[in-house]
C-alpha cells in the first residue's frame, strides 16, 4: 500500500502528524464509558501505511493519559509525548520497526477533555440518565483519542463501546437501532473519513424510522416532536441526490442532542448531530438539517485539506443547503435564506473589519486556534462567490461542474489552490469572458465583498419592508400586516428593527407580538439582543432562563456581549450559574469575554 498522494496537499499547521512518513489507514477502537469518573478508557489499534525507512509514527493528543503502546498488539514499544502547546496539545511519537503493520495504544481521557461533554441527568430532557456527546471539529478529536488529527488524512474505523445497562451508544458509523442488555455496541465506518468526523454519543436514546434509509435518535420524551419537525428528511435526501449525485454513506440519521450542544448542527457522517433549538413545531428552521445533509458531499466526500480552506467545506454547503431548500419549498423561501445570510455577512464584516485578512476566503490560521476561522466569511462570502459563478455561467453548467467536482474528488481532500485550477480548467475556460467576470482571485485572496458581487433580493422581504415603513411612520404595531409571516420574515423584521428602535417601540412591539415569550430560539435570541441595549428589563427572567438552558454558542456569545455592556456584574453572575451547562467550545469563547 502506498501513502495516498493527496495527503501531501495538507501541510497542516494544526497537526503534529507526518503522514508522508507514516499514516493511519484503519482504526480499531475499544472504549469503556465511565460516567462516574467522566472518562473513556480503552485501546486504539491502528493499521499503518509507511515508508520503509520510517522509524516513528506521530499521533496528535491533548490531555490524554497514554498508558502503553504495543506493536502488532503484542510487543511493547517506546514512545514519548512532546511538551503541551496551546490548543494543539502534544505529539505522541511512537517507535516502530521496518516491518511494523500495526500499533496499539492503551489510553484514558481526562474529565476535562474538550471534545467531551458529560451531562448530569438534570441537563437532559428526560432528567433520569446522564448523557455524553463529542464534538471533534475542528481539532478536538485528539482530546478523546490519539489520532492523526488533520482533515487531509482519512481512515476507516470500527469500534466496540461498552456503556452501562439502559444506555445506547451511537457513532458516526453504522449504528444500532435498539438497546441491548449487555451495553456493548459495535460500529463500523467503511468509508475513509478524517478525524474531525469521529463522533460518539451515549445516553437514554430511542430510534424512530422515517424511511428505509433515514431516521431519528432522540431522548424518548423528545422523539415525537423531533419526528414531526424532521419528517421531510427523505425528501431532502432525494433533492440533494438529484442535484449533485448519489448519497454514498448508505444511511442518513439525525441525533437530537440536549440544548447544551454548542453548535446548531454537526455533520458527523451517517449521523448528523443537531441542537433541539431548531425544534419550533412548525418546521421553519429545518434548513439547518439541509445544511448538515449537504455536508455529506461538501466536506465529508470532498474535504478541506486544512482549516485555511474551511470555506471549501462551508461555502459549498451553504450554497447546496439553499438549493435543497429551493427544490423543496421554492425560490421565495430560498431567497429569504440568502438575504438573511447576507445580513449576517454584513454584521461579521463590520465586526472583524472589511479590510481584515480574515475576510479572505483563503485563511491564514498558522499559530492560531482554527476556531478563529469559524466566521460567516467561510459560509456566506463563500456562498456569494459560488452564486457569482452561477450568475456568470448559468445554473445548468454550474450544476454539472459541481457534480463532476464531487465525483472526481470523492473521499479526497481539496485545497483552495487546486480548486481554483479545477474551476478555471473545467468551467471558466469554456468562455473567454468568464474568468474576468468571476474574478476568483478577488474573492479568495482579497478582503471584503468584491464590487461585482451578486445582488440578493427577496420578494417576501419587500412586503416586510413595507410594514417596517408603516411602523416607522407611526402605524401601530397591532395594525401591521404580519399574519402570513414565517420565522424568516420575523427574523428579517427584527434584524431591521435592531438598527434603531427606542424603548417605547420595543414595549409596543412586545405587547403586540409577545417576542419575550417566544419558544422560537432564533427569534428569542435576536429579540433579547435588541432589548438589552434599550434597557427593556421585561426580558430579564426569560433571558436568564435561556442562558441557563441553551449552550449553542451562536446564541449565547452575542447575548453575553450585549449583557456585559449593559450590566457586567449580572453577566458574570449568570455565567457563573450557567457555565456548568456549557460545552468547552462555548466556555472557551466566553472565558475570553468574562475573565
Ligand atoms: N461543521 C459545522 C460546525 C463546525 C464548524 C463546528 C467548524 C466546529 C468547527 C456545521 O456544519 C455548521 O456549519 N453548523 C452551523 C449551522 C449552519 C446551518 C450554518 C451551526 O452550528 O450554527
Ligand atoms: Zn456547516
Amino acid at each position: 500500500m502506498k501513502i495516498p498522494d493527496n495527503t501531501s496537499l495538507s501541510n497542516d499547521h494544526h497537526s503534529f502528524s507526518r503522514p508522508e512518513s507514516a499514516v493511519v489507514q484503519h482504526l480499531n477502537l475499544n472504549l469503556q464509558v465511565d460516567f462516574r469518573n467522566k472518562t473513556l478508557r480503552g485501546t486504539a489499534t491502528y493499521n499503518l501505511i509507511k515508508q520503509p525507512e520510517a522509524t516513528q509514527i506521530i499521533l496528535d493528543t491533548r490531555d490524554l493519559v497514554i498508558e502503553s503502546v504495543l506493536l502488532e498488539e503484542a510487543a511493547p514499544t517506546t514512545f514519548y509525548l512532546t511538551d503541551p502547546e496551546p490548543f494543539l496539545g502534544q505529539a505522541l511519537h511512537i517507535d516502530i520497526k521496518p516491518d511494523t503493520k500495526s500499533i496499539t495504544v492503551h489510553y484514558q481521557t481526562k474529565p476535562e477533555a474538550a471534545a467531551l461533554q458529560w451531562l448530569e441527568p438534570a441537563q437532559t430532557a428526560g432528567k433520569q440518565y446522564p448523557f455524553l456527546f463529542t464534538q471533534s471539529q475542528a481539532i478536538l478529536a485528539r482530546t478523546w483519542l490519539p489520532v492523526q488529527d488533520s482533515p487531509g488524512i482519512r481512515f476507516t474505523y470500527q469500534a466496540q463501546v461498552q456503556v452501562p445497562a439502559n444506555f445506547i451508544a451511537l457513532m458516526s458509523a453504522e449504528n444500532p437501532q435498539q438497546k441491548n442488555n449487555t451495553g456493548l455496541y459495535h460500529f463500523a465506518m467503511r468509508q475513509p473519513v478524517p478525524a474531525y468526523l469521529m463522533a460518539l454519543a451515549v445516553g437514554d436514546l430511542a430510534f424512530q424510522e422515517i424511511s428505509f434509509t433515514t431516521g431519528i435518535y432522540a431522548e424518548p420524551v423528545m422523539l415525537a416532536a423531533a419526528y414531526y419537525e424532521f419528517e421531510e428528511l427523505p425528501q431532502m435526501l432525494r433533492a440533494a441526490e438529484n442535484l449533485y449525485g448519489k448519497y454514498l454513506w448508505e444511511r442518513y440519521d439525525l441525533l437530537l442532542l440536549p440544548p447544551s450542544f454548542p453548535f446548531g448542527g454537526m455533520e458527523n457522517p451517517r449521523l448528523t448531530f443537531v441542537t433541539p433549538t431548531i425544534i419550533t413545531g412548525d418546521r421553519s428552521l429545518t434548513s439547518l438539517v439541509a445544511h448538515e445533509l449537504a455536508h455529506s458531499w461538501s466536506g465529508n466526500l470532498v474535504t478541506n485539506a486544512t482549516w485555511n480552506d474551511f470555506w471549501l467545506n462551508e461555502g459549498f454547503t451553504v450554497y447546496f443547503e439553499r438549493r435543497i431548500m429551493e427544490a423543496l419549498y421554492g425560490k421565495d423561501d430560498a431567497d429569504m435564506l440568502k438575504v438573511l445570510g447576507y445580513q449576517d455577512l454584513q454584521h461579521t464584516l463590520q465586526e472583524i473589519g472589511p479590510k481584515s485578512p480574515d475576510t479572505h476566503l483563503k485563511l491564514n490560521l498558522a499559530g492560531r486556534d482554527p476556531d478563529e476561522g469559524l466566521t460567516e466569511i467561510a459560509y456566506e462570502k463563500g456562498n456569494l462567490f459560488l452564486l457569482k459563478i452561477e450568475e456568470v455561467v448559468g445554473r445548468s453548467k454550474f450544476d454539472a461542474f459541481i457534480r463532476d467536482y464531487f465525483q472526481k474528488f470523492a473521499f479526497q481532500s481539496m485545497n483552495t489552490e487546486n480548486f481554483l485550477l479545477f474551476l478555471k480548467e473545467n468551467l471558466l475556460a469554456a468562455n473567454p469572458t468568464w474568468l474576468n467576470k468571476v474574478n476568483p482571485e478577488a474573492w479568495i485572496y482579497a478582503p471584503g465583498i468584491p464590487a461585482h458581487a451578486p445582488v440578493l433580493v427577496s420578494g417576501k422581504f419587500k412586503q416586510v419592508n413595507t410594514q417596517i415603513e408603516n411602523f416607522c411612520h407611526g402605524s401601530p404595531a397591532v395594525a401591521l400586516a404580519t399574519q402570513s409571516w414565517t420565522t424568516q420574515e420575523w427574523l428579517y423584521f427584527l434584524n431591521c428593527m435592531a438598527a434603531g428602535i427606542n424603548l417605547a417601540q420595543a414595549e409596543e412591539l412586545d405587547a403586540a407580538f409577545r417576542f419575550t415569550q417566544t419558544p422560537n430560539a432564533e427569534i428569542a435570541a435576536i429579540w433579547f439582543k435588541i432589548s438589552l441595549p434599550l434597557g427593556y428589563s421585561a426580558i430579564n427572567p426569560n433571558l436568564e432562563e435561556f442562558l441557563l438552558r441553551v449552550g449553542r454558542r451562536k446564541f449565547v456569545l452575542p447575548l453575553y456581549q450585549a449583557l456585559i455592556k449593559q450590566d457586567q456584574e449580572k453577566a458574570v453572575a449568570i455565567y457563573k450559574k450557567a457555565r456548568a451547562n456549557y460545552h468547552a467550545v462555548t466556555t472557551s469563547s466566553l472565558n475570553e469575554l468574562l475573565k
